[in-house]
């Protein structure tokens, strides 16, 4: 491959489930070898979104034919209300239509609602085809598209229909990250800094140092933020594939920030900003249940607090405790939270008191219970 000096490659090590994420600077072009490579199969769909297609569509498609693949485009609507069992159900009938065999490969091209939704389809069409991720969202880089959980939403809940299916690889490309909306790369910086926080002090430090030039969309620096958090997240997947125990631990700001986000009824914050608001509120309830030393605390608020954030909504506290009752990693209706223990590591889910919750929020922002 030409260009392969600057292509990084992680590897996610599951078995015979194990597959490559490679990373890079414009190298959505090496698709169709990298498919030819791995014997996926040449019958090819790619699903994309309409922000993401017209702009990157054209070099992955060439790529393929190049490579001797015949190309299915289906293009959706963006956005979330997309990722549901009606619009799963729709593809399912293009791809019938189209005659697409059991011996074909989707191809996930967009942010993680796209990766979601293909990975579903791929994951079920006549029992499931070859799948791969092409994620354009700095979320979709450094978390979605890494991992296997593939899903729709539901009326009554978010991703609460889905599956674990892994994609043969996932192909990352940094220059796609330019023409992403601020808040969208906003909200992908939030999960780059939660590894850091969560697992890697070496990490945190080097988010400190280069968060501005993130913040401006220096490529090079993005490369190396997406390969870090991908090696990061392939250490807990293959630990944990599907999520009985440490991979948790990716849920570090995600009760406060869920609560936050359905109390706004997904509109008002983005699921990236309302976890950045739910780190904040997490790391000040273990600073206050003295499970983390105050000075981590103060470091970990000054990296968070330097990312710009819509303000904090103020919905009536019993309804977000009520949501956070409900939270998946709930016991018994108490209130769990995986808090950080020093700057690099943090506990398992544990249980924090409402009032804790109540307090912390009321000190950020002048919250109003
Ligand atoms: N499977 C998992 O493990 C996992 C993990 C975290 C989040 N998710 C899911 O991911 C989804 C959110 O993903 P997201 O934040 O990527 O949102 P998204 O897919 O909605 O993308 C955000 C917006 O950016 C646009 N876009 C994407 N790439 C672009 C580019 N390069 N240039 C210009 N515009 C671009 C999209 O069209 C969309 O409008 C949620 O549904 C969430 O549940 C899944």
């Amino acid at each position: 491959m030409s260009n392969s000096r600057t292509v990084d490659i992680v590897r996610v090590p599951l078995g015979e489930r194990s597959y490559d994420i490679l990373i890079g600077n414009g190298i959505l072009p090496i698709v169709g070898p990298l498919l030819e490579e791995r014997g996926l199969p040449k019958q090819t769909v790619i699903i994309s979104d309409r922000n993401v297609a017209p702009r990157y569509l054209g070099p992955v498609e060439q790529s393929l034919k190049r490579s001797g693949c015949t190309v299915l485009r289906v293009i959706i609507p963006a956005g979330e209300k997309e990722k549901n069992l009606q619009r799963a159900g729709s593809i399912y009938t293009t791809l019938l239509r189209h005659r697409i065999s059991r011996r074909s490969t989707i191809l996930a091209l967009g942010g993680g609602v796209v990766g979601d939704l293909a990975g579903f389809v791929a994951a079920t069409y006549q029992r499931g085809v070859s799948f791969v991720q092409i994620p354009t969202t700095l979320l979709a880089q450094v978390d979605s598209s890494v991992g296997g959980k593939v899903g729709v939403n539901h009326p009554l809940g978010k991703n609460m229909v889905g599956a674990f299916y892994q994609p043969s690889f996932v192909l990352a490309d940094a220059a796609v990250l330019r023409t992403l909306p601020r808040r969208e790369l906003i909200c992908g910086l939030g999960e780059v800094l939660k590894y850091g926080i969560i697992l890697d002090e070496r990490f945190f430090s080097y988010t400190r140092t280069f968060l501005p030039r993130a913040l401006r969309g220096d490529r090079s620096v993005l490369q190396a933020m997406v390969r870090e958090c991908c090696s990061m997240k392939a250490f807990v997947v293959s630990g944990d594939e599907r999520e009985s125990g440490l991979r948790a631990i990716l849920n570090f700001g995600h009760t406060v920030g869920h609560a936050l986000e359905k109390a706004g009824r997904f509109s008002v914050l983005k699921h990236g900003e309302a976890v950045l608001w739910g780190m904040m509120a997490e790391t000040r309830a273990a600073q206050s249940m003295r499970i983390l030393p105050e000075r981590d605390a103060r470091e970990i608020m000054t990296l968070l607090s330097r990312i710009p954030l819509p303000p904090m909504p103020r919905p009536a506290f019993r309804s977000l405790v009520a949501t956070m009752r409900l939270d998946k990693k709930a016991i018994e209706g108490k209130i769990m939270c995986v808090l950080p223990t020093r700057i690099g590591a943090v506990n398992a889910p544990a249980p924090v008191d409402e009032s804790v919750i109540g307090r912390v929020l009321q000190q950020m922002r002048r919250y109003k219970l």
